[in-house]
């Protein structure tokens, strides 16, 4: 009987409640595994604070958003002294391997520890679908929707009072929920970090807007690009910025370029809270089947991922290689419909 324990860390996510009950469902639909959810994260694995799984721990939990299992930003790197760390918990609780369910930050920490000999099976998780080596994270969906929504709403009201509205949404260093809620929502200018546009240009297109008589118009923001404005901020315990509010800065200056008057709305952590999107649970529920198979049959230093119609196996370092952007030929396509 092989035993998995479970963890969610790092930012949460729509979808992380579907992965624990498809790694759970299905580990003991197998008949050959049990479950031991590990609570808050790395924290949970560090100091031993752990619940068994069973089937009826997880009814209910498919479209509830957040994690039951709680997740924080501990790092058994920062926080421990990596493998020495966790290894107490592993043998108090008889675990053979850990489904780790983690943005990059957290499966990078997983590959180290993975490293030092801790059999980890990988569940790619964010929002900014910006993990390599998988063709779309959980989580993603739901935060279009949520942004897409936005958007149109956003559209109404900034048509009946001719404004510009800058509408800046997540991502961190990449623009793929700008890109696809840009898209979904027809802004009229989308700016991501992996392609900048001068703020002239941007203004130039508003302008051309406003002479054929459209008096309004919807700017899609990432909050990752590059303030006009040195900022300094503050780091997490991965070193990444905490970013939110460069529309604040962009906002201004397009209202001097323009003299149409600028409006902001910041979505922030709107795009992570309440309930994953269908394609969301279905993905989440796939790779969380996936990954206990792996863990049952043994399998370790993997990553499960969605490649075309299918979820595949991949070795975990090729989700940790690199932090994806958008593609340029998507944003090629978004570009043609700006103005
Ligand atoms: O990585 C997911 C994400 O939501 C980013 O889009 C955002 O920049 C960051 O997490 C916010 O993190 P926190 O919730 O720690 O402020």
């Amino acid at each position: 009987m092989a035993v998995i324990g479970v963890l969610t860390a790092g930012g949460d996510c729509p979808g992380l409640n579907a992965v624990i009950r498809g790694v759970t469902a299905r580990a003991l639909h197998r008949g050959d595994s049990e479950v031991v959810g590990i609570l808050h994260g790395w924290e949970g694995l560090m100091d031993g604070d752990t619940r068994p799984l069973d089937r009826d721990a997880v009814r209910g939990i498919l479209a509830r958003g957040g994690t039951i299992l709680g997740t924080s930003r501990k790092d058994p790197y920062v926080h421990g002294d990596g493998y020495e760390s966790v290894k107490r918990t592993m043998l108090a609780n008889g675990l053979d391997v850990v489904v780790v369910i983690g943005g990059d930050g957290t499966l990078q920490t997983a590959l180290r520890l993975a490293d030092e000999g801790l059999p980890v099976v990988g569940v790619p998780k964010t929002i900014d679908n910006d993990i390599a080596a998988t063709d779309f994270t959980f989580g993603f969906d739901t935060a279009v929707q949520i942004a897409t929504e936005a958007i149109d709403r956003l559209t109404t009201t900034a048509e009946s009072h001719n404004r510009v509205i800058l509408v800046e949404v997540m991502g961190r260093s990449k623009g793929w929920i700008a890109t696809y809620a840009g898209l979904a929502g027809g802004a009229d200018a989308i700016l991501i970090p992996e392609v900048p546009v001068p703020l002239e240009e941007v203004a130039a297109i508003l302008r051309r807007r406003h002479r054929h008589g459209h008096g309004y118009s919807i700017v899609v923001v990432a909050e990752g690009v590059e303030p006009p404005h040195k900022t300094k901020r503050p780091k997490d315990i991965f070193g990444f910025e905490r970013l939110g509010g460069v529309a604040y800065q962009i906002a201004p200056i397009l209202e001097g370029l323009t003299g149409f008057e600028t409006r902001v709305t910041v979505l922030g952590h709107l795009q992570r809270g309440g309930s994953p999107t269908a394609f969301d649970r279905v993905l989440a529920t796939r790779l969380g089947a996936a990954a206990a198979d792996l863990a049952a049959e043994g399998r370790q230093r993997v990553m499960v991922a969605m490649r075309g119609p299918q979820i595949k196996a991949v070795p975990l370092e090729e989700g940790c290689a690199e932090v994806r952007g958008v593609d340029p030929e998507l944003f090629a396509v978004a570009r043609s419909f700006f103005g």
